[in-house]
């Protein structure tokens, strides 16, 4: 079942969601070469306090950390260690936050120092297929009209859609229905509703699409060892459209 979000709740969610965008815009620029994933764990969890949020992910599944730090060839569901961030690496920040009872939870990978042509479009393709997902957020439209947009933008560019990592419904839980894969055909799922709200997170690889998880039980990693990106917006699907909450 789909929990609809009455205007008040969105408020909560929109709030929660708010900051974890301005957290990860502040986090953006603080991320340095040399610094480790633990530096910048450290730091965001100080921000979303400061702005009055509670970190969703630590405890959640025994979830060590506040942030996940995905560099490079880590897909998702990186954790924060003494690993040092190099000049040239791409690293995706995934931050979710408590408000009032309601959850908010977003992503961007950012570049480090300079990054070549070739991995600067795969940022631009993976963010561009994001808002391309988001797009088909109309009421009256069907759910995978969503993950069909996001897979038509990703395959034509020649890189592989995670498949074993979804997007969701969020509220009162960081994780409710539906799953919202990145890739399928149009025209099927539940019809969308006003008051629907909706992480939406495409994956995209370099390489192939294949996960390995490591021995951690959490850090996902390309099998090939190639990049990958992730980009993720909270949004509520409203009569005028779909709304990001998750931008400042
Ligand atoms: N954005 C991710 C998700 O929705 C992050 C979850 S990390 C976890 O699944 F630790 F909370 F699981
Ligand atoms: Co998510």
């Amino acid at each position: 079942m789909i929990i609809l979000k009455s205007k008040e709740e969105v408020e909560k969610i929109a709030t929660a969601s708010r900051i974890v965008a301005a957290s990860l815009l502040a986090l953006k620029d603080y991320i340095k070469p040399g610094m480790t994933t633990q530096l910048l764990d450290t730091f965001v969890e100080k921000e979303i306090i400061r702005k009055g949020g509670i970190p969703a992910f630590k405890g959640y599944r025994n979830y060590p950390a506040t942030l996940c730090v995905s560099v490079n060839e880590v897909i998702v569901h990186g954790i924060p260690s003494d690993r040092v961030i190099q000049e040239g690496d791409i690293v995706g920040i995934d931050l979710g936050v408590i408000y009032e009872g309601f959850y908010g939870d977003a992503a961007i990978t950012v570049p480090v120092g300079e990054i070549s042509p070739e991995v600067a479009r795969l940022l631009e393709v993976t963010e561009k297929s994001l808002y391309a997902g988001i797009e088909q957020g109309k009421v009256g439209g069907r759910l995978s009209d969503i993950s069909h947009a996001v897979q038509s933008c990703v395959e034509p560019e020649g890189y592989s859609i995670v498949t074993d990592f979804v997007g969701h419904g969020i509220g009162r839980s960081l994780h409710e229905e539906p799953q919202i894969p990145n890739f399928g055909p149009k025209g099927k799922g539940p019809r969308l509703k006003e008051g629907m709200v909706f992480a939406i997170e495409p994956m995209v690889n370099m390489g192939g699409p294949e996960v390995s998880v490591m021995d951690d039980g959490w850090t996902a990693v390309t099998s090939d060892g190639s990049l990958s990106a992730h980009f993720e917006h909270t949004i509520a699907i409203t009569q005028n459209g779909p709304k990001i909450l998750s931008q400042v």
